[in-house]
Order: structure tokens, then C-alpha cells, then sequence
């Protein structure tokens, strides 16, 4: 049966940017006949302080790009300077606290004060051009105005998710090695207190950071070293507003962002500044067909690449309204999204399909209690949208007179690449569709050889590059080289799988690689193994994603015990190793089962046969294959069996 097809919202396309397929598709085809042209042409979006003089120069074989050479810039003066002409009293940023009903609009004026005097607090802590900055924020205004700062005075920000561990946040730490940490004596979300200085704290052991600013979220007092430790706002008092920008050329570093990988640590994934935030601000006006006066509500995190790129850089950089959002989609209730939506007025929605999947179970009648007449787009991010859901979105959320654009991209590629475009795309439930203008992916067999033409399915590269594309890994291009341009040489690969069909649209099938997607988050299963084999409850281990209705994907964890977790029941090994992967990696990364076997399946020369576990994990026991080349055949049926306990 062929899919359905949702045409664009006529009403939409009477204002929208890209105003219908045609016109896409001749914007499309004349960005690939002339790349530089229409970069050149598209970069004069953003304000430059000196012109670049060349377009862009690509070296797939050695993994070098670099876009608008000899331009120079700086991004906090295109999202925040730029705008005080003629906005300074519009409302740049409006914050959403966790409580219910609180709110604060910050104006472009307030934004560059701000601004302005935590820049110069950096500078006088002695933070220069280049040095980078780690900041473990919750979702308040200071988060913004820590990135902007760093980018005003040329300094690299190195954003880390509140919500990982101090493991964690020291790897990142010391990787980047910084030597200023942003923090928060408490961050609160979904009423509950989370502690991060007292994170912090023991992050910080043995590292060489000399000064952290505190901002107080609540009115908890929390432990201060003296020397070190100091608090925000009497520092930022101490300060004159007024901060000189920091001229950067184009490639210089804009910041550092973390991201995992099949293999190994996370990777510092560094993002530079011209091409970068010519491609945010780009993709978000027409992938979200923002207009001047939209407010923008992306519910993302800013420990993520969706909210460096589309709560801060795109939409202020575009001059744009945009909101944060320090709460979740469920406190204190399933309302809560499309209260806001209502009080702030926001055009523009954008979230994960595992927020929209959290929701759904609470039925229609909380969305139906607001109205969400301001709606007119509708976003989704992360991992593939389930069509139903999908449909859910569309119907109940938008009441069919929204557009829905689920985006495909990563932290690698800076923005959006595969995407609707609000009044010109007609979709189909569950597919990314078409690429962006300027965006050429191809679909690869295992032998790298390219799928042509329509209803083919492959790997997902893409050829030629763009400008929101990563130049490296921090501290390790080869590694940079090897991951992303050497699988398929020529092309950068994205590590997923993807479906070209029979009409050219694009339906990304997942990753496939050691990657998982849990509720929208990248881990990877070498991660989550190296932390529970750290516990000597554990002896071996082997971690594979499992389905889960809400996450997506769910960590299921084959172990084999450890000799100290003899004579523990089972009970309390797993909760013991459970622990002890939240501790190391974050809540993010809680298994949602740990089994404990007695053997793992290997083959005779010691590999693990991933593809049997992950066939278990998702109860497919009639497709684990020929399993007679193992070393012991018998673990299989032990393992299934043990499984089809858990699944029942
Ligand atoms: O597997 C793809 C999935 O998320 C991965 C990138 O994760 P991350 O770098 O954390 O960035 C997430 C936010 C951009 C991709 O390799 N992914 C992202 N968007 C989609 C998606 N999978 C399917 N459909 C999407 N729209």
C-alpha cells in the first residue's frame, strides 16, 4: 500500500519562505549545480566584520573542510548586537521555570548586558581567545549567556548536560582541558533539586580548573572553596556591561560539544564559528519558516546540540524570540508543553519524539485543555518518529492545520540536513523526506558502492560538504578521519541506515553501528560496558539496545558476575551494577535490565556475537542465525531462556 501523503497547509504556504515543491526543488537543484554560489549568497545572512574571500575548500581524504576563508566575525555580536538597533526591547529570550507560571522575558538590551558582564568576568579570571570554558548549567537564562560570553571573547564553551555524572564530567573536563567551570549550586526540573556543584566538587579532583562560578538557582547554601569557588552575580555586579568583541575568523573554534561514539570515550566534536552559525541560522528560518515576531519554543536541553543550535544560535541570530524551558513535558502534569504554548504564544514547537511518546499515554484531554492557536510548526528531533505518533502530533497537537517537520541531523552536523519544509513538502508520516537545499546525501551498500535511483536501501553518506559541518574531534583528527571518512572513502558516513523509496523520500532506519538512541540520546554500548565492568560485581559485559516504549531504545545488559558478587542474590547484583552505570556515565544511561548469564556467545577466537544478543534483547529467537561456529553453543539457550523470563 502506498504511504499517505500529507500536502503542505495552504495557509502555510501563503507566507512561508519556500512557498511550494517547485520551488524547493529549483532552489535544490540549482545549490547543487553551484555550491559556492549559493553558500556565498546565503552567508550574507549573518553579519561579517571583515568579508571572507573564499567559499569553501574540501578535503574528504584527509577529513578537511573549512568554509567562508578569510571572513571574519563573531557570533555573540550576529545573536545579540546585531539586534539592538532596531529590537533592543523585543524579547530575545523567554525563560520558563520549572514551577508552573514562571516566567521571564529578557529583552536584547538585558541579553547584552548580561552578556556583556559575564564576558568581562571571564576576562578578568584570565579566560583568552581560544582557551576553552566548561559549562554544567541547568536550563536558565545563564546557560545562554555563558555560551554567549565565551563567544564574545573568542573563548571555546564546552556545554555538559546537567545531568551527567561527575565521571563524566571530569573526562570532559580534562579532555578540553578547562580551567573555568560555570555552575549552579542546585538545578531544579520536575520539582526535583538536582546538586550540581556538589557534582562539581567531585568532578574537579585532581584537574586543573582554577576558577568556578556559582549561580545560585535556589536558596540552598552550598560549600565554597575559597580561591576557587565564586559566586555569580556578585562577580558579574563588579562589572562594567560594556565587553569589546573579540574578531574570529571564520574557522576559528565557536565551542567543543561531546558526543558518543561506537567505540572508545566521548569525542569532543569541534564546531567553528562562520559556518557554523551561517548554516543555524539558515536552517532554522526555513525548516521552521520563522518570521519576524514568531516565538520559538524548542524544548530541547542546552547540553545538546538542538539547543546550542536551535534555542540559542539560530533563532538569536536571526533575531528571534526563543524559549527555555527548565521543566519536563510532565510536571506537574501532561499539560504542561501546551500551557506554555499558550502563554507565551509560540508559533514554532519543537521536541523528541520520546517526549511525544511519554505524552500520548495521557491521552488527548490534557492537550485538549489549551488552545495552541499560535501553532503553526511543529518539530521533531532525534530518532525516528513512529508514524503513529507521528499522526498524533499532527491530529491531536496541531489539529491538523500544523505543519510537522521531522528533522534528521547530529551532533556532527551542526543543523538540520533532511527535513520538511513547513509550506512546501508534502509528507509522509514517518519519513524525513528530502534534503535542504545545498545537502547531498547518498545511500551506500556494505561495499560502498552507490545505491542509484529510487527504493534502495544503505547506509546514509553524504557527499560534498556544508557549512554547519564539524572540522574535527578535539585533540584527535585522526580519530575524526577514521570515523566518519575512511568506512566509505570520498564520503562523509553518518552511521545510519536509511531508506531511499519509490517517490525519493528518505526514511532514516536507525543506527548502525554501537550506537544507541535512548529517549533521543546517543550512548554508546562501550560506554555503558566499560562502566559496569569498572564494578567488580562484574565480570564481563555485553550491552545491546532493546525496544522500549517510550525511550525508543532501552540498554539491556548481559553480564557475567564478577567474583565479588558471589554469594549476592540477583536482585541486589543488578541493583549494585545498575547504580554504578548512573554513577559513572548519568542518569541517562540506567540500564533497563541487566541479566546475568554465565557465559557470553562468542566466536572461537573470543569475539562477542553482538548480533545473537541483539536479536535476544529484542525477542527475534528464531533469527539468531547459524549459531554452531560458537565457542559454547549452550549459553544461547540459557540466555533466551532467561530473557523470555524478563519479556513475558
Ligand atoms: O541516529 C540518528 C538520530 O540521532 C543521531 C544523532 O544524535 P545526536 O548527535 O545526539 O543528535 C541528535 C539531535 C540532532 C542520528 O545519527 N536521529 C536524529 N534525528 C533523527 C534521527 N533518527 C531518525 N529521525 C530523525 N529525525
Amino acid at each position: 500500500m502506498a504511504d499517505p501523503i500529507i500536502a503542505p497547509k495552504p495557509q502555510l504556504a501563503r507566507r512561508a519562505h519556500i512557498a511550494s515543491l517547485e520551488q524547493y526543488q529549483q532552489i535544490y537543484a540549482a545549490s547543487v549545480r553551484d555550491p559556492r554560489g549559493f553558500w556565498r549568497e546565503c552567508a550574507a545572512r549573518v553579519d561579517w566584520f571583515h568579508p571572507f574571500e573564499r567559499t569553501f575548500r574540501q578535503d574528504f581524504a584527509n577529513a578537511e573542510v573549512s568554509w567562508f576563508l578569510g571572513g571574519k566575525l563573531n557570533a555573540a555580536h550576529n545573536c545579540v548586537d546585531r539586534w539592538l538597533h532596531d529590537r533592543a526591547e523585543q524579547t530575545a529570550l523567554i525563560w520558563v521555570g520549572d514551577e508552573p507560571g514562571t516566567y521571564r522575558h529578557i529583552s536584547f538590551h538585558e541579553l547584552h548586558e548580561n552578556v556583556g558582564r559575564l564576558a568581562n568576568v571571564l576576562r578578568a579570571h584570565g579566560v583568552q581567545k581560544g582557551d576553552r570554558v566548561c559549562i554544567y548549567l541547568p536550563m536558565i537564562p545563564e546557560a545562554a549567556y555563558a555560551m554567549l560570553a565565551c563567544a564574545r571573547i573568542g573563548a571555546v564553551h564546552s556545554v555538559v548536560f546537567a545531568g551527567f555524572s561527575a565521571e563524566s564530567l571530569r573526562d570532559r573536563i580534562v579532555d578540553a582541558d578547562c580551567r573555568v567551570v560555570l555552575t549552579a549550586n542546585e538545578g531544579l526540573r520536575g520539582g526535583k533539586v538536582i546538586p550540581l556543584k556538589a557534582t562539581v566538587d567531585a568532578a574537579l579532583e585532581g584537574t586543573a580548573v582554577t576558577t568556578v562560578l556559582v549561580k545560585r538557582r535556589t536558596d540552598t547554601a552550598v560549600p565554597m572553596r575559597a580561591g576557587r569557588d565564586l559566586d555569580y552575580d556578585e562577580q558579574v555586579q563588579r562589572q562594567r556591561a560594556y565587553c569589546p568583541i573579540e574578531w574570529m575568523d571564520s574557522e576559528d573554534p565557536l565551542f567543543v560539544l561531546y558526543t558518543s561514539g561506537s567505540t572508545g570515550r566521548p569525542k569532543g566534536q569541534l564546531h567553528t564559528t562562520g559556518g557554523y552559525l551561517v548554516y543555524a541560522s539558515y536552517t532554522h528560518e526555513i525548516v521552521f519558516d520563522w518570521h519576524r515576531g514568531d516565538v520559538h519554543f524548542c524544548a530541547a536541553d542546552v547540553g545538546w546540540i538542538t539547543g546550542h543550535s536551535y534555542i540559542v544560535y539560530g533563532p538569536l541570530c536571526n533575531g528571534a524570540t526563543t524559549v527555555m524551558f527548565e521543566s519536563t513535558p510532565v510536571y506537574p502534569d501532561a499539560r504542561r508543553y501546551w500551557q506554555v504554548v499558550d502563554d507565551v504564544q509560540a508559533s514554532i514547537f519543537y521536541t523528541a519524539p520520546t517526549a511525544l511518546r511519554a505524552l500520548v499515554r495521557f491521552g488527548d484531554e490534557p492537550v485538549r485543555t489549551s488552545s495552541r492557536a499560535s501553532l503553526r510548526v511543529l518539530g521533531s528531533v532525534g530518532e525516528p518518529i513512529n508514524p503513529e505518533i507521528w499522526r498524533w502530533y499532527h491530529d491531536v497537537v496541531g489539529e491538523g492545520r500544523c505543519a510537522v517537520v521531522d528533522t534528521w541531523w547530529q551532533t556532527e552536523t551542526g543543523g538540520i540536513l533532511i527535513s520538511p519544509l513547513p509550506g512546501a513538502t508534502p509528507c509522509k508520516p514517518g519519513s524525513a523526506t528530502f534534503p535542504l537545499p545545498g545537502v547531498r546525501p547518498v545511500l551506500v551498500d556494505e561495499h560502498g558502492r552507490e545505491l542509484t535511483g529510487n527504493d534502495v536501501t544503505g547506509n546514509l553518506c553524504l557527499v560534498g560538504s556544508w557549512p554547519g559541518q564539524a572540522r574535527t574531534i578535539l585533540n584527535d583528527h585522526e580519530r575524526f578521519r577514521q570515523t566518519y571518512f575512511t568506512t566509505y572513502p570520498g564520503r562523509y558516513f553518518t552511521g545510519d541506515g536509511c531508506r531511499r523509496d519509490a517517490d525519493g523520500y528518505y526514511w532514516i532506519t536507525g543506527r548502525v553501528d554501537d550506537v544507541l538512541n535512548v529517549s533521543g540520546h546517543r550512548l554508546g554500548t562501550a560506554e555503558v560496558e566499560s562502566a559496569l565492568v569498572a564494578h567488580d560485581y562484574c565480570a564481563e559485559a555485553a550491552v545491546v539496545g532493546c525496544p522500549h516504549d517510550v525511550k525508543g531504545t532501552g540498554i539491556y545488559c548481559f553480564v557475567i558476575r564478577g567474583k565479588a558478587a558471589e554469594g549476592h542474590d540477583d536482585a541486589e547484583v543488578e541493583d549494585v551494577l545498575r547504580q554504578q552505570v548512573r554513577d559513572a556515565i548519568g542518569a541517562i544511561a540506567t540500564p533497563d535490565r541487566i541479566q546475568l548469564v554465565s557465559g557470553l556467545p562468542k566466536t572461537r577466537s573470543g569475539k562477542i556475537m553482538r548480533r545473537i544478543l541483539r536479536k535476544v534483547a529484542e525477542s527475534r529467537y528464531d533469527e539468531l542465525g547459524d549459531i554452531s561456529t560458537l565457542a559454547e553453543p549452550a549459553v544461547v539457550e540459557e540466555i533466551v531462556a532467561g530473557h523470555k523470563t524478563w519479556a513475558k
